[in-house]
């Protein structure tokens, strides 16, 4: 059990890590053939992410519903991972095209939330272990660092209303 919920885990937060620098990516090295395989990368994180949660549920939790419930409202570290994967699963939701066409912008708006996302995982990785671990620190300053480099781009529908609320 702490093998598979490991890989799927590990699996989830690389795929993660992995979609979000290829924008970057992209655009540095102007090979906008990359752009393609973004949404695969995020659809297959979504994916391994819930399959950790599966991991979870069959094997410590035995489908034990009444534990699901008082482990995401008791654990921290829990409640912070089940934050991360509802965000997930309304990504993969959203992300077939009926989807893209019935939100139209307010589309762009959901999928900025990827960011927070990626921070909440990162966040809960770094609460799950017991001892101190490099490997958990340098995935939670990644996190911080992709939240602090669109800090624009996220605050911005925050900044619109104030304004808006303003005049
Ligand atoms: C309700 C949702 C979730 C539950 C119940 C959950 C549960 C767990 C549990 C029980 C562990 C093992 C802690 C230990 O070793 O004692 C763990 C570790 C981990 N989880 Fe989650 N998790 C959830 C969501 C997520 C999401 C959305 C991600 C990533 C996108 C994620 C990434 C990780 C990582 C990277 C680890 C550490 C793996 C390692 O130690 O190698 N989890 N999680």
């Amino acid at each position: 059990m702490q093998y598979l919920l490991d890989f799927t885990g590990i699996g989830a937060l690389n795929l993660l890590l992995l979609s979000l620098t290829i924008s970057p990516l992209s655009r540095v090295f102007k090979f906008i053939q990359l752009i393609r395989i973004r949404k695969t990368l995020g659809v297959y994180a979504a994916i391994y992410a819930l399959s950790h949660f599966g991991v979870f549920i069959v094997f410590e939790l035995q489908f034990e519903w009444r534990l699901i419930v008082s482990e995401i409202i008791d654990r921290p570290y829990i409640t912070v991972g089940f934050c991360s994967l509802f965000i997930l699963s309304l990504l993969l939701v959203s992300s077939f095209d009926f989807a893209k066409s019935k939100l139209k912008r307010n589309w762009q708006r959901l999928h900025n939330w990827v960011y927070l996302a990626l921070a909440l995982a990162c966040l809960h990785f770094l609460w799950s272990i017991k001892s101190t671990e490099i490997e958990a620190i340098i995935y939670f300053a990644m996190g911080i660092a992709a939240l602090l480099l669109r800090r624009d781009k996220l605050l911005k529908p925050l900044k619109q209303k104030i304004i808006k609320n303003r005049k």
